[in-house]
């Protein structure tokens, strides 16, 4: 009998510890620790996130990455406040990732956003971070694709403090009002603007990849990375529509994103594809074209 209550009270306890996980409010108290979560998120060694560094990391060339329908316009989009972020998902059209370094054909589950960002590149840290998540088709569904080493492909996507509002964050802050009380939270709305997935996306022909893990439990160490070196511009007023959404009664979600795990000797990869020396040839050309027509202009004057 007491032997059966402690097992009940343990399992409640564990459950809810498990539902209960966080992150420390670091607009109240900056030295509030981040806390364990258990599990993977201690013990393993290929955490994410970490620090990529341009001149640590190791040199890599692959054919380039191919997007399918990432420009389509997306009308029915759904969009959750789960208590540790905002989730969009519900995609008219199979999105598919595939190239690069990548082994086989992924397609996009969800999206969703971290404030501050969780990468950082050459340790600064950016003001927002979206993660498209990809499941390998080889698997029927994230759950399972969690449990395989080439399960999930992330793509990471930094965003930098500008003046200049982003379009496409705007879209979402639109509908972002309805999902704010943390009576709505787990409650889906649509996303009144249509959105292409394509517009969250700067330019993908530089990038670090690297073998890691989801950033939240269960810290599953499923996930190849691509994080984009280009980053896109937000303005900080735009960040701070998502810290007023709330994971508790009255308590907003000042920050989500997870601290900087360690490294531990993983191979990191820059690859940074023609793009930077096709611009070189192009400006050398414009150069060549003007003075070009310098001559031509002066000919015309000596005439
Ligand atoms: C995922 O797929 C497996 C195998 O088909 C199935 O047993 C499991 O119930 C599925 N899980 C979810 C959450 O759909
Ligand atoms: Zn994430």
């Amino acid at each position: 009998m007491h032997l059966l209550f402690v097992v009940l009270a343990c399992s409640t306890l564990a459950l809810s510890a498990a539902n209960e996980w966080g992150y420390p409010d670091l607009e109240n108290n900056q030295d509030e620790p981040f806390p364990k979560w258990g599990g993977l998120c201690d013990s393993g060694k290929k955490q994410s996130p970490i620090n990529l560094h341009v001149n640590g990391a190791l040199k890599g060339e692959f054919d380039p990455l191919k997007f399918e329908n990432y420009d389509e316009h997306q009308g029915s989009l759904q969009m959750v406040n789960n208590g540790h972020s905002i989730q969009i998902s519900g995609f008219d059209h199979e999105l598919t990732l595939s190239g690069g370094a990548l082994g086989s054909d992924y397609v996009v589950e969800q999206i969703h956003m971290h404030w501050w960002s969780e990468h950082t590149i050459n340790t600064i840290r950016y003001p927002l971070e979206v993660h498209i998540v990809h499941r390998n088709t080889i698997y029927p569904n994230i759950t399972m694709a969690a449990n395989f080493k080439d399960g999930i492909t992330v793509l990471g996507v930094l965003y930098h403090v500008s003046n200049t509002p982003n379009e496409a964050i705007d879209s979402i802050i639109k509908s972002l009002g309805e999902i704010k009380a943390y009576e709505q939270q787990n409650v889906p709305v649509n996303v009144a603007d249509s959105l292409a997935v394509d517009d969250l996306i700067p330019s993908v022909a530089n990038y670090f990849t690297y073998a890691g893990s989801l950033t939240t439990p269960t810290c599953a160490e499923a996930v190849t990375w691509i994080v984009l070196t280009q980053t896109f511009p937000v303005t900080l007023a735009q960040v701070n529509e998502f810290k007023e959404i709330e994971y508790d009664q009255g308590k907003q979600l000042h920050n989500n994103y997870r601290e900087i795990q360690s490294e531990n000797n993983r191979a990191v990869v820059l690859v940074e594809q023609l793009q930077r020396a096709g611009a070189a040839q192009l400006s050398a050309l414009g150069l060549s074209l003007t003075l070009l027509l310098c001559f031509a202009v002066q000919k015309i004057n000596l005439l």
